[in-house]
């Protein structure tokens, strides 16, 4: 039955992205659309918004907004972009919070930008006089929006059906912030709602608010969801997942094959599949050559394309990548932007080994797809992974992952087994530069000995379907069952 979801977000590709947030709002909005549901994500128009050169069209009813945040006054507006598909998005248009640089700051009222957002969601839903099944919410940037429902819109009867699903893509950020903004964001009066022990201790956590509030929390895998219960994983949100784990869900992200298919894929010089992969082979020598790496077909190119964080477990490339490119036994690219000590890590391997090693440091979309496409391996060692997108688009461009067993990693890809010629990539267990050797072994040598086993490695993996067609069913069934 076809359902209304509003989706809160901070971020929707190709409009804002900084990870696989964006490629998760964008191809579940597009896929609940495709299935006929009435969907209207809602995201901030940030001044660094990629237009892509669309049309942006102001709401008409949408204009002008007054939206009082304790003490601020803010006006916003509403546009509108409608996507290929049919799809309508909308934008808060409020460039006193979001004529920012970036999608993400370290204002000080990094606070106000988000709680407003849930706000100005929730207030455009009224004034649509649209009452949606299902509010749902991403992260901690749009966690607040079931509480304003259940305090300073209580009042509405429009919303007395409507249910809220909150999905967590990454229990690494919570959005802490002083107790003070409470004030700001209009909560003063319902401050018994929220977390005591945070309260006493001057602050609050906008995503443990969530977790209160949510009808429904979701993750996006199954083992994600298990392991945020303990203690290792939990991120002192354990006690809280725990007692509410009879509505904790994990569902595994989709994969948007209409953007990730080597077979479609206008980024990549040369189109392949899996029943012709001479085409791979040509974007490796391209992409050696734009690279500055020596062309060299029969070296296996690892690949890395991340957020440079700790979440992404490369410091187990601190002891093992260099004996494996001393040796010249891989070649490496890697892509990706954040914390020094990697960056600065890659750029010193990059520097030790020319025409053996790159690094590109920044962000491209282009160049990811066309590291996808070339690359033999790819590298995801994470420390923990709440689903990951990369090794699944990996899989789909017959780039077989190293992956660490956590989170989403752990639910799709499966360990290769020579004897019984199974399995999609490497998975090691423990977090330590012994395992990921191990792996890193256990690839190069499979490589190099068994071109034949490689290839069918390869296929299984390109044939593997995480499509939103199959993980999108259980979104539906989650409304459903929150509608009924
Ligand atoms: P996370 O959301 O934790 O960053 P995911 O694997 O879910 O991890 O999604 C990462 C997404 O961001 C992928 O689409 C990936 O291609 C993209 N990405 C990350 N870093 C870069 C970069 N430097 N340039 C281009 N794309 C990037
Ligand atoms: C987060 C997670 C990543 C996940 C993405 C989309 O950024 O780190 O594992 O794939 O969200 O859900």
């Amino acid at each position: 039955m076809p359902r209304s979801i509003c989706f809160a977000t901070s971020e929707f590709t190709p409009f804002a992205k900084t990870g696989g947030l964006g490629d998760v709002a964008a191809a579940l909005s597009a896929h609940l659309h495709r299935e006929g549901h009435d969907v209207r994500p809602f995201l901030p128009l940030y001044a660094s918004l990629d237009r892509g050169g669309r049309d942006f069209q102001p709401v008409p009813f949408l204009q002008g907004i007054p939206l009082q945040m304790g003490r601020f006054q803010l006006t916003f507006s509403v546009f509108t972009t409608q996507l290929e598909g049919g799809l309508l998005v909308y934008f808060v248009h409020c460039p006193a919070l979001y004529g920012r640089e970036s999608v993400y700051g370290s204002d000080w009222d990094e606070y106000l930008r988000f709680g407003a957002l849930c706000r100005a969601v929730i207030e455009s839903c009224q004034r649509m006089g649209w009452a949606p099944d299902v509010f749902h919410c991403n992260d901690w940037h749009t966690a607040l929006l079931p509480l304003y429902l259940r305090t300073v819109y209580a009042w509405d009867r429009l919303f007395e059906r409507s249910r809220t699903v909150l999905t967590l893509h990454n229990l690494g950020y919570q959005g802490v912030f002083p107790r003070q903004a409470l004030g700001d964001l209009e909560l003063e009066a319902h401050r018994e709602l929220f977390y005591q022990e945070d309260l006493q201790a001057g602050r609050i956590n906008f995503l443990k608010t969530g977790l209160l509030y949510a009808s429904v929390v979701t993750t996006v895998s199954r083992t994600y969801a298990s392991e945020i219960q303990t203690a290792e994983q939990g991120m002192g949100l354990e006690g809280l997942l725990r007692r509410r784990r009879d509505s904790l869900l994990g569902i595994v992200n989709g994969v948007d094959y209409q953007e990730w298919s080597p077979e479609k894929d206008p980024l990549i010089p040369h189109s392949f599949s899996a029943e012709d992969l001479a085409g791979k082979a040509k974007n490796k020598q391209a992409l050696q050559e734009r690279m500055g790496l020596q062309v060299e077909p029969k070296l296996p190119l690892l690949a890395i394309v991340s957020r440079l964080t700790a979440q992404k477990g490369f410091d187990l490339l601190f002891d093992t990548l260099a004996p494996v490119l001393a040796r010249g036994r891989a070649q490496l690219v890697a892509l990706g932007t954040g914390e020094d000590r990697y960056a600065d890590f890659l750029s010193w391997i990059a520097k030790t080994f020319p025409g053996r090693a790159a690094f590109h440091h920044g962000y491209s979309n282009e160049l990811a797809h066309q590291i996808e496409a070339a690359a033999d391996i790819f590298l995801m060692p994470s420390r923990y992974e709440p689903c990951g997108l990369n090794q699944m688009y990996s899989l789909r461009y017959g780039t077989v992952p190293i992956v660490r067993r956590t989170g989403g990693l752990a639910d799709t890809v499966e360990l290769y087994d020579p004897e019984a010629d199974t399995g999609t990539g490497f998975v090691f267990d423990h977090f330590t530069p012994v395992g990921m050797g191990w792996a890193l072994d256990f690839a190069l040598r499979t490589y190099h000995q068994d071109p034949e086993a490689w290839k069918r490695l390869q296929i299984r993996g390109m044939q593997r379907d995480f499509s939103w067609q199959r993980q999108g069913k259980e979104y539906e069934r989650l409304y459903d069952l929150l509608a009924a």
